[in-house]
């Protein structure tokens, strides 16, 4: 016994670590329920009587000496801070080691906010091609054969064909929803849209459009007006108001021009709005009978309603972004601005 308890002195005083685990670990396996010492101390229970004093007095050494180099270990590693440590704080993010990590573009955001909206009230999404034919993006829909939309200066055609081209807008994809299914239809549109315009702050030939349609036995125009109040107070607050302005397009009869109360000084007058408190977001209507027709739905039994929005436009109205070309450059200072948001 005096042999064991002269090694594990030796072995006491050999020791040393600066790594906090690896300090616990010793103090396990000396002191701990079954470490090394603590076994002794059981073993030195059944030694011969003219023995203890001795033996008792080396182990109370070894135990001190054991206790006393834990505690200066520790306080010189504590000293010291995790860095020092052999393998360091694993926890701890490695200097400038860490992949950067990516952020959801505005578009997508205030895309998903308004999906999300959508979804609420019961729509599914549509997609469609980007690459459309005339058919849907402008016959289908009520465009007259000489409609100035037709026009190379609006529309991008492929290849010289004019009936190979960009769609300009996600309508395109409403008449293939109407084609391919029955009443009732509830579906927003959300794409991109090409449009041969002179690039500015406010405008560019490639932005992003989500349109939504509806249709059933006995839709009316109350049921429209009802939809974007909801949409609007749900996107833009509780205290939103809308109005309908009466407009023009070939595929709504009556169509319609809906503003929102500006959120930014609440109706009252601002930069933004231009003073008149109110912001423009989205064209919309009732489906015109001739574009249910056109799309094999009998528009004696149904009727319904569409409507459209830039996303783009709406992106600057919530972020406050004054200039569209920022969504299409890639910067990573603009885009990282929008890391907080989900
Ligand atoms: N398609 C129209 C546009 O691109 C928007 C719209 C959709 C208007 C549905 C009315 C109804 O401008």
């Amino acid at each position: 016994m005096t042999d064991r308890i002269n090694e594990l002195i030796a072995e006491v005083e050999a020791f040393s670590s600066r790594a906090a685990a690896e300090i616990e670990e010793f103090r396990i396996r000396t002191l701990g329920k079954k470490g090394t010492v603590t076994n002794l101390m059981e073993e030195f229970k059944t030694v011969a009587p003219e023995m203890k004093r001795a033996l008792g007095q080396r182990l109370n050494e070894l135990k001190t000496k054991a206790q006393q180099k834990i505690n200066d270990l520790k306080a010189s590693a504590e000293a010291a801070g995790p860095r020092s440590e052999s393998i360091g704080d694993a926890t701890r993010p490695g200097a400038g080691s860490a992949e950067p990590v990516g952020s959801r573009h505005p578009i997508s955001l205030v895309r998903n906010e308004i999906v999300a909206i959508f979804d609420r009230m019961g729509y599914t999404v549509a997609d469609g091609p980007e690459i459309e034919d005339d058919h849907h993006v402008f016959t289908a829909l009520n465009f007259a054969p000489e409609h100035p939309a037709r026009d190379m200066q609006d529309t991008f055609f492929i290849e010289k064909n004019p009936d190979v081209l960009l769609r300009t807008h996600t309508s395109s994809i409403q008449v293939r929803v109407m084609e391919g299914g029955k009443p009732p239809i509830r579906v927003i549109c959300p794409g991109r849209v090409f449009r041969n315009e002179a690039i500015s702050y406010r405008a560019h030939c490639i932005f992003h459009q989500i349109e939504g349609l509806y249709i059933d036995e006995g839709v009316s125009f109350a049921d429209l007006k009802q939809t974007l109040l909801h949409f609007a107070r749900e996107m833009f607050g509780e205290d939103s108001k809308i109005r309908l302005r009466p407009s023009y397009f070939p595929f709504t009869e009556p169509s319609a021009e809906m503003d929102v109360s500006c959120n930014l000084c609440g109706g009252k007058g601002c930069p933004v709005c231009k003073g008149t408190g109110w912001l423009e977001i989205m064209g919309c209507g009732m489906v015109d009978p001739n574009v249910l027709e056109n799309c094999g739905i009998d528009s004696k039994k149904y009727t319904g309603f569409a409507f459209g929005m830039g996303v783009e436009r709406i992106a600057m109205l919530k972020f406050g972004v004054g200039d569209l070309r920022l969504d299409f450059e890639n910067d990573v200072r603009f885009l990282k601005q929008f890391a907080s948001e989900s």
